[in-house]
């Protein structure tokens, strides 16, 4: 069976998908602050380097797939670390046991959001890698009263790494899809506030329009998710495919 590590399994995408993947038969290593297999927190270097070590461990060096669902909404320096650093130091720390499998996959959840208006500055600065200095620009935001664009600059710079990552030296070449998959809106804990609150509802109504079929639930998410993940996916890489009722379409054309 195959052995697929899914970050943020406690909850909502990340917990849709570890459910969907058991029940094909796969073997999950969860990743979450807590309820998982790995206990790690993902915000910090030291959580990610005992993650990437726990999961080695866990998978005797060999990793068929990776999912990367950890993540914040609300504006902090902890979302930048989540969101952008959770995914790529695991993908890269994990990238020679991916290497050892037969059939690797890799699948990071972007976001609609990855459209919407970005903060350059600290794009560039997580593409760079410089997670001190996009700390720095977070909080800076944050204490001027802009917090809106942390989210959107997060998802948009992990979409843009993951079209990088894909076709550079150990990824492609060996044999390793690396897909986004950008979400619109999906009822989890994570939008549940911005649900049931009508003026908050209304401003996300607007910035995410979903003429197909409405909200997502997180299982709509997993089965494209498991997909992606499986074998069954060959020559697909770098793409970001919008699972987002046409919100994408609607706002772009
Ligand atoms: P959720 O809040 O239900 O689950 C997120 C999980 O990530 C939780 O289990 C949480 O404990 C974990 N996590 C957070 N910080 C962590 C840390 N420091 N270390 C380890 N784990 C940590 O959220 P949901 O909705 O399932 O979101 C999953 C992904 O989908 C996120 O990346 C989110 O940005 C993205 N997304 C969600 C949308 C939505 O409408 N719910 C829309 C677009 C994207």
């Amino acid at each position: 069976s195959r052995l697929v590590v899914v970050t943020g399994a406690a909850s909502g995408i990340g917990a849709a998908v570890a459910s969907l993947l058991r029940s094909r038969g796969d073997r999950v290593v969860g990743v979450d602050l807590k309820d998982a297999e790995v206990c790690a927190d993902l915000s910090t270097p030291e959580g990610r380097a005992d993650a990437v070590a726990a999961v080695l461990e866990l998978s005797g060096g060999v990793v068929d797939g990776l999912v990367t669902c950890a993540g914040l909404s609300v504006p902090s320096p902890a979302l930048v670390r989540v969101n952008y650093f959770g995914t790529t130091a695991l993908a890269l720390g994990l990238q020679p046991a991916l290497a050892a499998s037969e059939a690797p996959r890799v699948v990071v959840i972007g976001s609609i959001s990855g459209t919407h208006p970005v903060d350059q500055a600290l794009v560039d600065a997580l593409l760079d890698d410089d997670e001190s200095l996009a700390v720095w620009i977070a909080e800076q935001a944050i204490s001027e009263g802009r917090p809106a664009q942390l989210y959107p600059s997060s998802k948009s710079a992990l979409a843009q790494w993951a079209r990088r990552t894909c076709v550079a030296p150990g990824w492609a070449d060996a044999g390793i899809p690396l897909n986004v998959v950008a979400p619109g809106v999906v009822l989890t804990p994570m939008s549940a506030a911005l649900v049931a609150n009508p003026a908050m509802k209304k401003v996300m109504d607007d910035a995410v329009p979903m003429p197909l079929h409405g909200y997502a639930a997180p299982e709509d998410l997993a089965r494209v998710i498991g997909f992606l993940v499986s074998p069954e996916l060959t020559h697909v890489t770098g793409q970001v495919l919008y699972v987002d009722g046409g919100a994408e379409v609607t706002l772009r054309g």
